[in-house]
């Protein structure tokens, strides 16, 4: 869908060309353009500043039927983000005038705080992800757009070209996670989710296994069969290898699957538990970064691990007080059904340590409301002991604003953990640091193996849309582990 293009901007027909001004620049280009940016410029309602838009329908030295002019705001201040942003604006516009095609004219770098590939990057980062409608239930007004072009000064580069298609793999993958959550809880559950999520897996070259409930009984993932006994709707375990026996220990990805967390016997109120389909995202995060990562070919070997299930009140359903052996064999007093996901994702987390040896485990999780109190709700928590890895996650997730913000591990808030009649307790004695004692929890089950958690019960799903995303699931996390798995030199 991104195509790389060396046309004239000035002497193409085009449906929609689109040029981003600088409040203090006009950024380049040829004298027709930058002529034309200076007329533009001279109007009153159009500075270059952030957030103006001009479109002209008619332009007599430019051939495109239309020009949206988009302004950046200073120069110097302009980062990847903003043209990310103004890129998925572009798109939306184009979206709604019923086109088929936008062309973006790619502003030399020369006059940005960015080098080239960053600033083709992000220009087709949002463009890309802001092509795209969730339309499962409901067909929307318009379609996508089918091309989205970036016009680049000749000769056009290989490297370019394979950017591109990079990044569109990326953005792929990261739609294909949103789709995932944006699906509603009645239509996947475990065994649904996970065949949906093979059929397309099977197709890159993975490897797949599912394990239903028989296999995870007799392998005693009891903490995982705990949150799943009060559904109609049976658990699984799916494992993806990219890959796999390559020599080199894989990273392990772990991502929570609760398809729909009503909070168990401890039962959401109303106003928590609408978005609960939402649970999954780390899920889908995970096996679309597996998916990403084949179709990329990427060096690393890489096994995901995905436990699911529905967390559902029922005579069957586990109580509050109950107790639970762990497939490690810790045992766990219930003190809330609600804290689920830790239960899930130990189990899920010390089976893969122990069957992979992975030389990294990372687990993202929508784990905690606690998260979203801290953070708010468009920066994950990042936690981990190990400093090179916590900085790597931070610094992929500035690269590619899939925002982590490193928390802390205190040893000591270990004792709010305590049980008296277990080897702990799923909740913590208080209520404050919910973030922290839940990752603390999953700390207990990983030994020493490098590991980092991911809460993203922020980021995950958001309310309100934004420039180069719906309201809904924002797939996050596929462009951080993609970019981290490209940067990180440690394992
Ligand atoms: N799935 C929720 C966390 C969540 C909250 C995700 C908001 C997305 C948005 C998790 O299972 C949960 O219920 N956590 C409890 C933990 C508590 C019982 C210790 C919470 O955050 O209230
Ligand atoms: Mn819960
Ligand atoms: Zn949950």
């Amino acid at each position: 869908m991104l195509q790389l293009s060396t046309v004239d901007p000035v002497k193409t027909k085009l449906a929609l060309l689109v040029i981003p001004v600088a409040e203090d620049n006009p950024l380049g280009g040829d004298r027709t353009l930058t002529a034309l940016i200076r007329k533009v410029k001279a109007l009153k309602e159009f500075k270059g500043a952030r957030d103006d838009s001009l479109m002209l329908y008619e332009s007599p030295k430019i051939k495109a039927d239309r020009v949206l002019f988009l302004g950046l705001g200073k120069s110097g201040e302009i980062n990847a983000e903003r043209l990310r942003s103004m890129a998925g604006e572009a798109v939306k516009k184009a979206i709604a005038s019923g086109l088929a095609d936008i062309a973006f004219f790619i502003p030399p770098a020369r006059h940005l705080p960015l080098d080239k590939t960053q600033v083709l990057t992000a220009i087709a980062e949002g463009a890309r992800l802001a092509n795209h409608r969730f339309d499962r239930y409901k067909k929307p007004t318009h379609p996508p757009l089918k091309r989205i072009k970036m016009l680049v000064s000749a000769p056009a580069k290989a490297g370019d070209r394979a950017l591109l298609a990079r990044i569109d793999t990326v953005c792929e993958g990261t739609l294909t996670a949103r789709d995932w959550i944006n699906t509603t809880a009645n239509d996947k559950p475990p065994a649904v989710f996970a065949r949906e999520i093979k059929r397309i897996a099977l197709k890159t070259g993975l490897k797949v296994d599912v394990y239903d409930e028989r296999w995870l009984k007799k392998t005693g993932l009891n903490a995982l069969l705990a949150v799943a006994q009060g559904s109609e709707n049976r658990p699984r375990l799916m494992v993806l290898r990219h890959r796999p026996g390559k020599g080199k220990k894989p990273v392990a990805l772990i991502g929570k699957g609760v398809t729909f967390d009503s909070g168990g016997i401890n039962l959401k109120p109303s106003g928590s538990i609408e978005t609960m389909k939402c649970d999954m995202s780390g899920a889908a995060a995970v096996a679309a970064t597996l998916i990403t990562a084949a179709r990329l070919n990427l060096a690393t070997p890489l096994v995901g691990v995905i436990p699911m299930v529905e967390n559902m009140p029922s005579g069957n359903a586990i109580r509050p007080g109950d107790i639970v052996k762990s497939w490690l064999g810790k045992t766990i007093e219930i003190g809330n059904t609600d804290a689920e996901g830790r239960l899930i994702l130990i189990d899920a987390m010390a089976w893969a340590i122990k069957k992979f040896s992975p030389a990294v485990t990372i687990d993202m999780a929508t784990l905690t409301g606690a998260c979203v109190v801290a953070l708010g709700e468009n920066i994950a928590g990042t936690f981990s002991p190990d400093d090179a890895l916590a900085d790597a996650l931070v610094q992929a997730g500035r690269d590619v604003h899939e925002r982590c913000w490193r928390m802390p591990l205190p040893d000591d808030y270990k004792e709010l953990l305590k049980s008296d009649f277990a080897d702990l307790n799923n909740i913590s004695a208080t209520r404050w640091g919910g973030a922290i004692t839940a990752a603390l929890f999953l700390s207990e089950f990983v030994k020493d193996t490098r590991w980092a958690h991911i809460d993203i019960a922020g980021p995950a799903f958001l309310k309100k849309g934004a420039a180069y995303g719906e309201a809904g699931a924002t797939g996050f996390g596929v462009r951080l582990i993609c970019r981290f798995l490209e940067s990180f030199k440690g394992v």
